[in-house]
């Protein structure tokens, strides 16, 4: 019998888990999946989990399509002897939908805690959306590891941008901004933003006028329709700052929202928690570090 851990890709997961495997020195295998005829989730795992412990590698971006497969490669590594079923997610779904917004809502990030609950031994995440849920232990019953990225965020900031200053659009973002501005002993801004629809939002700068000498830095964990980070630089314009470099934890990019906002940007940044043409920041050794 094989021992040691075992790393388990999703599809669509390879690159990560690879860089993750080279880091731990595990053995890495892609989980087979596909669609039957009649749109079920075919799943089939590569190599005998028995007597090891498995992480299943996945990233939740798009978590209704992967879903299922996820939870039915994590039972059958359960059922066929793997001694412990850990879900490695850098990004982690559904946490903005932490409270009852309007009368009917569902909260779906209690549900979603529930099921990965039921299903795994341990998450580990990089910067889940804490907002009003405040460690993942109010919501989930596993043992899960919150790693967190804003070392890895400034270190890149410091090694590629001059004089920077670093904005956090909104109130939750001063636990990114305000840790990445003091690693780096750099000036840092939090603004106000009011979200009226899932594309409508509006924010409020303070006078920044006097930071027009320096190189606006902003960050944010995700970035989904992408109107946060362009509502923000265009605000900057209009006080006359430059174009803002934009470091975000989770690229989600929907729709339209990279091409939107790429013009008003001097650049994009990502992690490689999603796969996304602006990832330049590496999430693997963070997550090595966690599981060695
Ligand atoms: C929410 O408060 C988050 O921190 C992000 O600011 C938000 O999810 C960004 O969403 P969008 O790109 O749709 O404006």
């Amino acid at each position: 019998m094989t021992t040691g851990r075992l790393l388990l890709a999703l599809p669509g997961n390879e690159g990560f888990a690879g860089r993750l495997a080279r880091e731990l020195q595990a053995e890495c295998a892609v989980v087979e999946a596909r669609r039957f005829p009649d749109g079920e989730s075919y799943v089939r795992l590569p190599l005998d989990p028995a007597g090891r412990v498995v992480d299943l590698v996945c990233t939740l971006a798009q978590p209704d399509d992967v879903f299922l497969r996820l939870v039915f490669a994590a039972d059958a590594a359960r059922q066929l002897g793997a001694t412990e079923v850990n879900l490695v997610a850098p990004y982690l779904a559904y946490m903005r939908q932490d409270c009852r917004f309007k009368p009917g809502e569902s909260i779906s990030s209690l549900s979603f805690a529930r099921l990965l609950s039921a299903t795994f031994d341990r998450l580990v995440t990089v910067d889940p959306h804490l907002h009003r849920h405040p460690t993942l232990a109010a919501l989930y019953t596993l043992r899960a590891d919150t790693l967190q990225s804003a070392p890895l965020l400034a270190d890149w900031i410091a090694a590629n941008v001059a004089n920077p200053l670093i904005i956090g659009p909104d109130e939750e973002s001063e636990q990114w901004a305000g840790a990445i501005a003091g690693r780096i002993k750099a000036p840092h801004a939090v603004l106000r933003k009011v979200r009226s629809g899932d594309r409508e939002v509006q924010v409020t700068l303070p006078d920044l006028t006097a930071w027009r000498g320096h190189q606006p830095v902003l960050v944010d964990d995700i970035a989904s329709s992408g109107r946060t980070l362009a509502v923000t630089a265009r605000e900057l314009a209009r006080q006359g700052l430059r174009k803002p470099t934009c470091v975000v934890v989770h690229p989600l990019f929907g729709g339209d929202a990279y091409g939107t906002l790429l013009p008003l940007c001097d650049r994009i940044v990502s992690t490689d928690s999603v796969t996304h043409a602006s990832n330049a920041i590496e999430l693997a050794p963070l997550f090595a570090a966690a599981l060695s």
